[in-house]
């Protein structure tokens, strides 16, 4: 079995298709200032939400692999597709927990919606997938739901043109149809979608409470490493190490504006040592 001390000095592996999950990283190292991080950005194949979830489990499985060969404790998937497609076949496959980020922000809406009437917005195969429709059935949640795929607010927030006119059509005409509906929660059900908020409020107005799932993530983290006895206790300064698969200077320049701060230690990760990291048995 895992010994304690050992656990806690080993980092927390957090992956994403490129710079979203860097929202879920910042809100866990507020939380968790003492854990190590090493986080994979699957830039290269990036976007996640136009790709097949059989695509989406073999990219995770050999980013798992990865994370595990640098010695995570745990895992985050810190993006909704990748959860959607992935979440219970990493959890059969690698010998750590697995954290997703579906059903934090599930929680995180249930505990502020009054109405019940909730929105998700996130991308094709997470829409496809339904599994926010699955994950509220299975924990009980009284929320009247629907998810709404919004490919193209992807593509906004990685290009940074996250404010100004252009970026307030794009949101208005996707969610034209919501505004009627009456709901009173949006679900941020895209790790990238934190940073069009000021948009999307500005967009869908006050009556709408936008939810995204990166704090309760960092929560449910929190609570599993106590349970476990791995939490890390130190002096504020855990490591993060950055890997992508795509440019190293373009990852640590977009970067900054999605963790907040500047991003240090960025390697570059070639597809190559990542299929030869995959994972094909249960461990
Ligand atoms: N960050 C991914 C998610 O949360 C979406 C971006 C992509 O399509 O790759 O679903």
């Amino acid at each position: 079995m895992h010994d304690e001390p050992t656990m806690r000095e080993r980092p927390i592996g957090v992956f994403d298709s490129g710079l979203g999950g860097l929202t879920v990283l910042q809100a866990l190292g507020d939380l968790l200032p003492d854990e190590h991080f090493v986080y994979v950005g699957d830039t290269a194949r990036y976007p996640y939400g136009d790709k097949t979830p059989a695509q989406l489990r073999a990219f995770s499985r050999e980013i798992a692999g990865f994370l595990l060969d640098q010695g995570a404790k745990l895992l985050i998937v810190a993006c909704n597709s990748a959860t959607a497609a992935a979440l219970e076949d990493l959890r059969e496959h690698v010998p750590v927990p697995v954290v997703g980020v579906v059903e934090p922000g599930l929680r995180a809406a249930a505990a502020v919606s009054r109405t019940h009437r909730t929105v998700v917005i996130g991308t094709q195969v997470t829409a496809d997938s339904r599994v926010y429709e699955h994950a509220a059935d299975q924990l009980r949640l009284d929320l009247a739901l629907r998810t709404v795929a919004c490919p193209e607010f992807v593509h906004l927030v990685e290009e940074g043109r996250t404010e100004g006119a252009e970026a307030e059509r794009v949101v208005a005409d996707r969610l034209a149809p919501l505004l009627t509906a009456r709901v009173d929660t949006m679900v941020l059900g895209c790790t990238h979608f934190p940073l069009l908020a000021r948009t999307l409020s500005n967009v869908v107005g006050r009556g709408v409470t936008l939810v995204s799932s990166a704090d309760e993530t960092a929560f449910e983290t929190r609570d599993l490493l106590e349970r476990t006895g791995w939490l890390r206790h130190g002096d504020g300064r855990g490591r993060r190490v950055f890997h992508t698969t795509g440019d190293p200077r373009r990852f640590r320049m977009l970067g900054a504006g999605f963790l907040g701060q500047t991003l240090e230690d960025v390697h570059h990760l070639p597809l190559g040592q990542l299929a030869a990291a995959r994972r094909e048995d249960p461990a």
